[in-house]
């Protein structure tokens, strides 16, 4: 017996699903049915179970909600032009949230649980997958400290757990960057490039400030001198600078992205030299002010390819040119989607099909 058989399943009484409005999902505004919960006590995971997605109880003294020991990751499903559900790059986000998991003193997943467990979820709640183009369900695997004690300590016990949300695009528009200056999201050595939860929540305040200034989101510099371009938070970032893609090189300040590796992975065939490397706001500016800059967007997975339409630098708003029919991102978010939808074939083995 598999373990994706062995998984037990308490079915819910009554679906959701009729009440949700697909065509007008949003971004996380509905869980599907079910959820999966799995323990880790002396030393080891157990067998994942299925059961109706609903409250749980838990100890206030939870070592997770004091001390922060919570890590994440976000991916989708689509449903093919077969009708077939397809999991992006699932592999990848394993290993990504296995360093994430690491980073925290937390206990790492083998890839047969991990992906194991995403399937029998996805086949209980498969009618949640969207089909209309833009949209998607998002899969949210989590884990986080679950042992009750109240010293400073690493927890002995766990939960790993999967909900699932039928989405559609992350960004309504455009959306608006103000180059921060003054406050860090994360510095080198610190926990940048892991998906734990303080990262988002350590960015809410500077966020804040900038949606107040007229803003939408961040774009956050280097913790030293604020000089050299890290992502924005939700996403990483690219442009298209003297005709070329360039994209801040990974570093542990910034999160390694599936969607930024694999629109790296493609800009050669829409030819398109690419370039990770340094990338400082001075050259950015320069770029703009000599026209040499002519996209910026951001890349994720639940952003996707999502249109950079104007960037503050030192108090100075930039606009970028308007996205047209022949702009890169355009025709590289065609060609993800593409591939995803099976309209392309999946040369690099990217698309985890659930049977
Ligand atoms: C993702 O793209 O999956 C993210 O983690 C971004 C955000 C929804 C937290």
């Amino acid at each position: 017996m598999t373990l994706t058989e062995s998984i037990s399943i308490e079915r819910v009484k009554k679906s959701r699903l009729s009440t949700i409005d697909f065509s007008n999902l949003g971004f996380g505004n509905h869980i599907s049915d079910h959820m999966l919960v799995a323990d880790y006590k002396d030393g080891a995971w157990h067998e994942p179970k299925i059961i109706p997605f609903g409250d749980m109880m838990m100890s206030p003294a939870m070592l997770s909600l004091h001390y922060g020991q919570t890590i994440f990751e976000g991916m989708k499903a689509f449903k093919n032009k077969n009708g077939e559900i397809i999991v992006f790059r699932p592999q990848r986000h394993h290993q990504r949230m296995n360093k994430s998991l690491e980073r925290m003193c937390m206990p790492t997943l083998s890839e047969e649980y991990f992906l194991n467990s995403l399937s029998a979820l996805i086949e209980v709640d498969s009618d949640w997958v969207p089909t209309a183009e833009g949209s998607s369900l998002y899969l949210r695997p989590f884990v986080f400290a679950f042992e009750a004690k109240l010293g400073v300590k690493i927890a002995d016990e766990y939960k790993f757990m999967i909900i699932t949300s039928p989405v559609g695009p992350y960004f309504a528009k455009p959306v608006k960057l103000k180059v921060e200056e003054e406050y860090v999201r994360a510095a080198e050595g610190g926990t940048g490039f892991a998906k734990c939860a303080g990262n988002y929540g350590g960015a809410f305040y500077p966020t804040l400030i900038a949606q107040k200034q007229g803003f939408d989101q961040v774009l956050w510099t280097d913790a030293k001198e604020h000089k050299y371009i890290d992502e924005s938070g939700a996403m990483n970032v690219m442009f298209v600078l003297n005709g070329k893609l360039v994209t801040p090189k990974l570093t542990t300040s910034l999160l390694d992205g599936v969607t930024r590796d694999s629109i790296l992975t493609l800009s050669s065939s829409l030819g398109l030299e690419k370039e990770e490397r340094k990338v400082s706001v001075a050259e950015i500016e320069e770029g703009f002010k000599k026209g040499t800059l002519t996209e910026a967007f951001g890349v994720g997975t639940a952003a996707v390819v999502s249109t950079i339409a104007s960037i503050s630098i030192h108090g100075k708003n930039y606009e970028l040119p308007v996205v047209n029919e022949n702009s890169f991102q355009l025709r590289i978010k065609k060609k993800l989607n593409d591939i995803r939808r099976g309209n392309e074939p999946d040369v690099h083995g990217w698309n985890y099909t659930i049977k």
